[in-house]
């Protein structure tokens, strides 16, 4: 959710931090600030609104030092103003923090600073930490480890104290921290997205580490204060990844990236001489493979369509009975969960809170905990003993495209997996291995759809204030996938259906200005979905189709289809998805939205 970046070393602090903040700005945004160690003590400068207004503010009122922290924020606790930008200080501005995370024993622990004359500048619980901070005795990281067992809830903080002016002390329970060791210089920050320009050696913090972070390392300490070893790891992300190379947005970056997301999912796993998966070094085993009896897929958002998708696959090749759950929900209810079961959660990120929870829930229960994870070394990832990465490489539009094309692959690979470790695997299997390196040129041709169908498309959405998609089977969860791109982007109402369920209820909506978004690729439950769309035109709604090219039947139905290539049965979400994210970005275009960062929403959901 929000931005957090630390610096310790020898260039002028104030460019790191504006540089590591822009590259964290689509991880929340309504506000954000700096504190710097200048020669007479912290210097903080806070806006609100984009980052432009604090590098506008950063140029106007210089700050000059070369140890500091930085913050982009995403709105919990007291709205989105300067006076609640991080950083937050205690009242002498001895101290200054910036903070990821909630602390659910705000309520407590402001009473009791109230009570005890503490007079309180902000609305936030970060300032809290500040003020408790600055209430104890000795050097920074003594002070944070008195202080960490009074704070409850989800925390990732760095904090700095003007005594103590060559060091950053960070220190986190849930969101993540990533140490970056460089060449006489060391950050720390919530996304190694914000380090990968300076240097790739890093070090992940785990929960209820606190990190000592001066120019020529880190010291980690546990509660005690003891000294702790964390592996130090080397990206293999380079800096020209989280750029836009050319392109507007990050959005149609990642849209036009697929092909090569695709491409390197598919090639890190497939074994083209068995037709099957290899899972060599990922911590799967095919004699535990086949215990399994049962398959849950736990997963948020645009992960849980993936899961959806899900379903379908691993059921049609494993006959292995899935349920999909929001993580949301399966951490407060009682999944029957056992060491028969293998428990996926799919997450981008790997760092969404619901769905680390819900991951932990199965851990404890005795599953078979895997993760389909985009993000090596993540949350997710490091909780799973077993994993699969997505190969998508770094997303940064907040709208996930290239993150769940891959994470639908996984679905095929895991299925392929389970398939062949409980003796199923067949010749029928080489056909779908094939399908599978074919992939990549479907979505090429895809991407290569003459721009002026987009263009009409963009005009049939763009002048409705609402709009219905739908799809059956395999493809259902394209339509919620399709709707909630278009709701997240362009802010117009989009309802994802199953096309047979129109008839109970959405039907109702429908009129000339509310235009259908059929998923229409050829199946067994097409003409069903046509004789829905037949119905929707009866009431006067628009219609637009994604089909394959030949596809008499649709085309007599649609006024208009965007046209994807045939493919196998099981990959069809690939294709189909790739027009409507497509369309989504072209409408948020059009109507003149920020596509990357819209409101309200933040790219990596770390707290509840
Ligand atoms: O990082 P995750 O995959 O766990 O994130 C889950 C959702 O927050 C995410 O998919 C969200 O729905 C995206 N904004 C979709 O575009």
């Amino acid at each position: 959710m929000c931005g957090i970046i630390g610096y310790v070393g020898t260039d002028e602090v104030v460019p790191v931090l504006l540089d590591g903040l822009r590259r964290l700005e689509y991880r929340g945004y309504d506000s954000a600030g700096i504190a710097v160690m200048e020669a007479d003590g912290i210097g903080i400068l806070r806006a609100a609104g984009k980052l432009r207004n604090l590098q506008q503010r950063a140029y106007h009122e210089p700050l000059h030092g070369t140890v500091g922290i930085g913050h982009t924020r995403w709105a919990t606790h007291g709205a989105p103003t300067e006076a609640n930008a991080h950083p937050q200080t205690d009242s002498a501005g001895a101290v200054a923090v910036v903070h990821n995370g909630i602390l659910e024993n705000y309520s407590s622990l402001r009473r009791e600073l109230l009570a005890a004359g503490v007079e309180l500048e902000s609305d936030t619980d970060t300032e809290l930490i500040a003020q408790l901070l600055g209430r104890e005795d000795g050097p920074l990281s003594e002070r944070v480890l008195k202080v960490v067992s009074r704070l409850e809830g989800q925390y990732a903080v760095v904090a700095v104290h003007h005594e103590e002016p060559d060091v950053v002390v960070a220190f986190r329970k849930g969101p993540p921290l990533v140490v970056g060791v460089g060449d006489g210089e060391t950050l720390v920050a919530s996304d190694v997205t914000a380090l990968l320009h300076r240097t790739r050696r890093v070090i992940y913090l785990l929960n209820g580490d606190v990190a000592v972070i001066r120019r020529d390392g880190v010291r980690i300490l546990d509660a005690d204060g003891g000294e702790l070893e964390r592996p130090e790891e080397t990206l293999d992300w380079d800096a020209g990844r989280v750029e836009k190379g050319g392109y507007r947005h990050f959005m149609l970056k990642e849209i036009f990236e697929q092909p090569d997301a695709i491409r390197n999912t598919v090639l890190a796993y497939l074994d083209q001489e068995r037709c099957g998966v290899n899972l060599d070094g990922l911590g799967f085993a095919p004699e535990d493979f086949s215990k399994l009896r049962r398959v849950h897929l736990v997963a948020c958002g645009t992960s849980w369509h993936a899961c959806l998708v899900g379903k379908f696959v691993i059921e049609e090749l494993t006959g292995l009975p899935t349920e999909v759950d929001y993580a949301s929900e399966y951490r407060y209810r009682a999944p029957l969960i056992g060491e028969d079961v293998l428990v996926v959660g799919v997450t981008q990120s790997g760092e969404t809170a619901d769905t680390l929870a819900a991951m932990e829930l199965a851990r404890d229960g005795g599953a078979m905990l895997t993760t389909v994870c985009n993000v090596r070394g993540s949350s997710s990832w490091r909780l799973a003993t077993s994993r699969m990465l997505t190969q998508a490489g770094p997303e940064i539009g907040v709208a996930s495209t290239k993150a769940f094309t891959t994470q639908l692959v996984a679905m095929v690979l895991i299925a392929l997996a389970l398939r062949a470790a409980h003796g199923r695997a067949d010749e029928t299997d080489c056909e779908l291995v094939g399908e599978l390196q074919r992939l990549p040129l479907a979505v090429e041709q895809v991407l290569a759809v003459d721009r002026e169908l987009y263009r009409r498309g963009t005009e049939m959405l763009g002048d409705a204030t609402d709009s219905l998609y739908l799809g059956r089977g395999i493809l259902y969860p394209i339509a919620l996938e399709g709707a909630l791109k278009l709701k997240e982007i362009s802010y117009l109402h989009a309802e994802g259906y199953p096309a047979g369920e129109m008839k109970h209820g959405p039907i109702a909506l429908l009129e000339e200005d509310f235009p259908v978004v059929a998923v229409a690729l050829n199946g067994p439950t097409r003409e069903k979905l046509l004789g829905n769309l037949m119905e929707a035109r009866a009431r006067g709604a628009a219609v637009m189709a994604v089909a394959e090219e030949d596809a008499e039947e649709v085309h007599q139905v649609a006024d208009l289809v965007l046209p994807v290539p045939r493919v196998h049965p099981l990959l069809q979400p690939v294709v189909a998805v790739v027009p409507l994210q497509l369309l989504a970005y072209n409408v948020a275009v059009e109507l003149g939205h920020d596509v990357d960062q819209p409101r309200n929403l933040a790219k990596s959901v770390t707290v509840e």
